[in-house]
């Protein structure tokens, strides 16, 4: 199968880091993704690494994955030898993790306990398709030491998950937060997609009351993208749908932004609102403020004290080399000091916690007074709450307004000029 995934330098087969940055991530946060490519079927609109039974053809065993990716836990234990410091958060994403038993997760997440050991509180989360669990699944994960789920619900409207080729009935999703809620899970949180062909804001509307009836602490609402290659995209080519319409895409923010803070859910990050501090997911914190993770599974990236790389994609290829012994990586490149400045620029001003203003060069601070004089973002002095660092308190942070996030892509054009 072809890759599309970038070249980069070589990496080396036995995956081996420079101690310099082994000793950079001893002193951030550490978290794991684990990757599970498998999925009954395919959202017409979803370009992620999976693969269905069908597209697999037989290839990268879906009973033995666990087992597979285990051994890549170990090599990150062998990899970070030197590093002293367990584990705050771990992800299980897919793909639909929760279409291996929920022993098999298990299996995965004892290794990391295992190898690294799980911080007091550690995080840790599985997505889950609404139609691939039931109460002992549930039940059976928080045992096996899961404390929050993920469930992606997209859409009440059976016209948009059907456009979405979803398998699940609108009332599913919601049934299973409760499956999730009575099992003791106090961590859940609902995904939703707006912008589909054919929704109406009444559609997206409804979607965001039924969403807030079962009360999750945590909701993440994605603007539709229509990625190339997607049977999506050919289907608004061949005319059969009507392209996503920017305006459309700005009043279902702009809505899902106040029903979402009228019922106590605040934004913390553009696309993502939380109960409390407590209830943000600090996974996707450690990825917005570039500290370390260890992505396995194929196609999985990593980063670790400025050296990313990222595994090879089919899950043949990546259970052939670590089956031979070998690193599954298949490229990897090292961040300059430059690189990772603009990393922290693209991500941090997401937050509501704020661009610490020292992170700009001097174009992007005469950039930054426009965009405050356009009323897109305003200048918080405070350190963020949710933070040991207060690096920022001395000179401000940025942070964008409702028209701002509206308009991040472009904040951030001018603030990198
Ligand atoms: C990696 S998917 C896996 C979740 C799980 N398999 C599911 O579909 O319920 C995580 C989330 O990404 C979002 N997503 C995936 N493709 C997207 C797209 N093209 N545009 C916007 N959001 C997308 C969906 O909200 C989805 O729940
Ligand atoms: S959206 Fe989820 S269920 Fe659908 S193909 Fe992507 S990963 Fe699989």
């Amino acid at each position: 199968m072809p890759s599309t995934l970038p070249e980069g330098e070589v990496a080396p087969r036995d995956g081996a880091l420079p101690d310099a940055a082994v000793r950079e991530a001893g002193s951030r946060p550490l978290g794991f993704y684990l990757h599970v490519p498998f999925c009954a079927s395919r959202c017409g609109y979803c370009d992620f690494n999976t693969y269905t039974a069908t597209e697999l053809g037989g290839g990268g065993s879906q009973a033995s994955y666990a087992e597979t990716a285990v051994g890549e836990v170990r090599m990150a234990r062998r990899v970070l030898g030197e590093l002293d410091r367990p584990v705050d958060t771990v992800f299980f994403g897919g793909g639909t993790p929760t279409l291996l038993p929920a022993a098999d997760l298990g299996k995965m997440l004892a290794a990391v306990r295992d190898e690294f050991g799980l911080a007091p509180g550690a995080e840790v989360t599985t997505e889950a398709n609404p139609e691939s669990v039931d109460p002992a699944y549930l039940e059976a994960l928080l045992e096996a030491g899961f404390t929050r789920v993920s469930f992606g619900m997209q859409s009440a409207s059976s016209q948009v998950l059907r456009i979405l080729d979803r398998q699940h009935t609108p009332g599913r999703a919601l049934q299973a937060v409760k499956e999730a809620t009575a099992a003791g899970f106090e961590h859940v949180n609902l995904d939703l997609i707006y912008g589909t062909p054919g929704e109406s804001l009444d559609d997206w509307r409804g979607s965001l009351e039924s969403a807030l009836s079962v009360q999750p602490d945590h909701v993440s609402a994605y603007a539709l993208i229509v990625e190339d290659g997607t049977q999506l995209a050919r289907r608004i080519r061949r005319g059969e749908l009507p392209m996503t319409d920017d305006d459309d895409l700005a009043d279902k923010y702009v809505l899902a932004d106040e029903m979402l803070s009228a019922e106590g859910l605040h934004w913390y990050e553009v696309s993502n609102w939380a109960r409390s501090t407590a209830a943000r997911c600090r996974h996707n914190e450690l990825y917005w403020r570039g500290d370390t993770w260890w992505g396995i599974g194929p196609g999985a990236h990593s980063h670790v004290g400025g050296i990313r790389w990222w595994n090879v994609k089919h899950p043949s290829a990546y259970a052939e080399r670590l089956n031979a012994g070998e690193s599954p990586a298949h490229a990897r490149e090292t961040l300059d000091p430059e690189t990772r400045r603009v990393e922290r620029v693209l991500l941090e001003v997401r937050l509501s916690d704020g661009l610490p203003l020292e992170v700009l060069d001097e174009a992007g601070r005469a950039a930054a007074k426009s965009v405050l004089q356009n009323g897109l973002a305003t200048i918080a002095s405070t350190p963020p709450e949710s933070k040991e660092s207060t690096e920022s308190a001395a000179g401000g942070r940025l942070v964008l307004t409702p028209r701002g996030r509206l308009l991040a892509d472009a904040v951030v054009r001018d603030l990198l000029p």
